[in-house]
């Protein structure tokens, strides 16, 4: 069977490792896999539910889209494009915002987080953004979608959105029920300077991320300053539960050298941090610095980019407008 994989990601800036081990790292790997057919998306209508500059969102999607090239994702292999850029995922939200019930969007932690106390200021858009979500997904019968372990209850959402649909309009299997695919390992990658934080691209320190843009010297200062405890490194059979900032830090080692928790423990076992750190920088150099190259190469040459998103827009509106259109015709327009 082919799994069709979708998946997407906000073009606001900073891009880092955790955005690179929770997500892009898995779609290079999912494209280069048999049976499967990958549309990966800039969403640069999720990206506006917060204000943004338009100078600065349009720097911002040419900036994700080098990313995902300098990644590794392939322009011939799969198709990448911006949301905007093709209309039926505005309507397909409008539609399937008629289906979804507010109890279950009252439900989401992250409209919680990100609207923060004054609930009323936030956009109504941000609180709609995971039904413009589903829609991405359901436009494409994805069925896998790849993420971050923070996107977990919007897929679920989605798929209850699916499922509501095809029982409103009567059309069993009409909207294909996606699964979402989380790292097993490491989906949370966290904070360096706080690590029951995720990393984020919004923290205000930028001593806490690993951004795919930082150079190498910034790596290796970046993790000379990572917080950690004052113990040498973890024992084997240690509980890492009260030493996040060891998980956190192990497990990204972990993930980059692909190896499990339990080999890298061993790696280090009783060792001082500052070798282990010196170990983690020399990695991080290893597989960020020819991404950050890349993308420095890739953003001198616009048109090349530029082309990259008009074939895949092509391909998406192809794809999206004939299954925008049975929608429709089920609904009776
Ligand atoms: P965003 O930048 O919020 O659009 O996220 C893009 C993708 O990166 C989503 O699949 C997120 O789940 C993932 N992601 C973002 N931050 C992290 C993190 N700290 N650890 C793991 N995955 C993340
Ligand atoms: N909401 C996702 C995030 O913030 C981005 C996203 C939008 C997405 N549409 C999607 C992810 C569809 C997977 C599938 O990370």
């Amino acid at each position: 069977m082919v799994k069709k994989i979708f998946s997407g990601v906000q073009p606001s800036g900073n891009l880092h490792l955790g955005n690179y081990l929770g997500a892009i790292k898995n779609f290079v790997d999912l494209q280069n896999q048999k049976n499967t057919e990958c549309v990966y998306c800039i969403v640069d209508l999720h990206a506006i539910t917060i204000k943004q500059e338009p100078k600065d969102l349009k720097k911002n999607i040419i900036e994700t889209l080098a990313t995902f090239v300098a990644s590794g994702i392939d322009s011939k292999k799969s198709i990448i494009f911006n949301q905007s850029s093709v209309p039926a995922h505005a309507e397909g939200s409008w539609i399937l915002s008629c289906v979804a019930r507010m109890g279950w969007l009252n439900r989401m932690t992250q409209f919680k987080e990100k609207a923060g106390k004054d609930k009323e200021k936030a956009s109504v858009g941000l609180y709609a953004y995971p039904v413009l979500m589903a829609s991405d997904i359901l436009l494409y019968d994805a069925t896998h979608v790849p993420v971050g372990h923070d996107q977990k209850q919007h897929l679920e959402l989605c798929r209850d959105i699916a499922q509501r649909f095809n029982s409103d309009f009567n059309a069993a299997d009409f909207l294909k029920v996606p699964e979402p695919l989380i790292q097993k390992n490491f989906s949370r990658i966290m904070s360096l300077k706080d690590a029951t934080k995720k990393m984020s691209k919004s923290d205000p320190s930028d001593l806490s991320r690993i951004n795919l843009t930082d150079d190498r010297d910034l790596i290796i200062s970046k993790i000379k300053k990572a917080k950690t405890d004052s113990k040498p490194m973890p024992s084997i059979d240690e509980n890492l539960e009260k030493r996040p900032e060891a998980e956190n830090l192990l497990g990204i080692y972990s993930s980059l050298s692909n190896q499990n928790l339990e080999r890298s423990k061993k790696e280090f076992e009783g060792k001082n941090f500052s070798e282990f750190k010196r170990k983690l920088s020399d990695l991080l150099v290893d597989k960020i610095s020819p991404i950050s190259d890349e993308i420095k190469k890739l953003l001198n040459d616009k048109k090349y980019l530029d082309d990259i998103l008009l074939e895949g827009s092509k391909k998406a509106n192809e794809i999206a407008y004939k299954k925008i259109k049975e929608m429709k015709k089920l609904i009776g327009f």
